[in-house]
């Protein structure tokens, strides 16, 4: 079983998750980065994501740096934004091919995970 863990974090909760999980269960490790970056100014940046998954807005993301099609088991990893998953994230799970793998994501919020396990199942 080849395993990939696959995350967007843009402030690093999610990033030091993934690298976590990728050690303990031994797998490839990809992060996801939007061409485009996200504001700093925290307001400025949630009014614009509110914006972006209200509108299913889609940021072009830069290419992984391994070939997720390889894998049979992909750990998704993002930030509740929204009470969702992050723009970036939905950019790639719709832009691959899901048959016959297994997936188990895990978000990290302030206040609680939303609906983001329901969203990913359904995207
Ligand atoms: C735009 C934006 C929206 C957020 N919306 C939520 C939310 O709806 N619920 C919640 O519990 N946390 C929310 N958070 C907090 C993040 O989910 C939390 O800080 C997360 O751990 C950040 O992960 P990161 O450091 O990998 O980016 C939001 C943060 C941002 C920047």
């Amino acid at each position: 079983m080849k395993r990939l863990v696959v995350y967007y974090s843009f402030s690093g909760n999610t990033r030091a998750m993934a690298k976590r999980i990728a050690r303990a269960l031994r797998a490839d490790i990809a992060e996801i980065r939007t061409l485009k970056t996200y504001p700093d100014d925290l307001d400025v940046l949630l009014g614009l994501a509110k914006r972006e998954i209200e509108s299913g807005y889609l940021p072009q993301i830069v290419p992984l740096s391994v070939d997720a099609s390889k894998y049979d088991v992909i750990i998704l990893g993002t930030p509740v934004w929204w009470n969702s998953f992050t723009p970036a994230m939905k950019k790639f799970t719709s832009s691959i091919s899901w048959k016959g793998k297994k997936v188990y994501p895990f978000s990290t919020n302030d206040k609680g995970a939303g609906h983001v396990q329901s969203d990913i199942k359904k995207s």
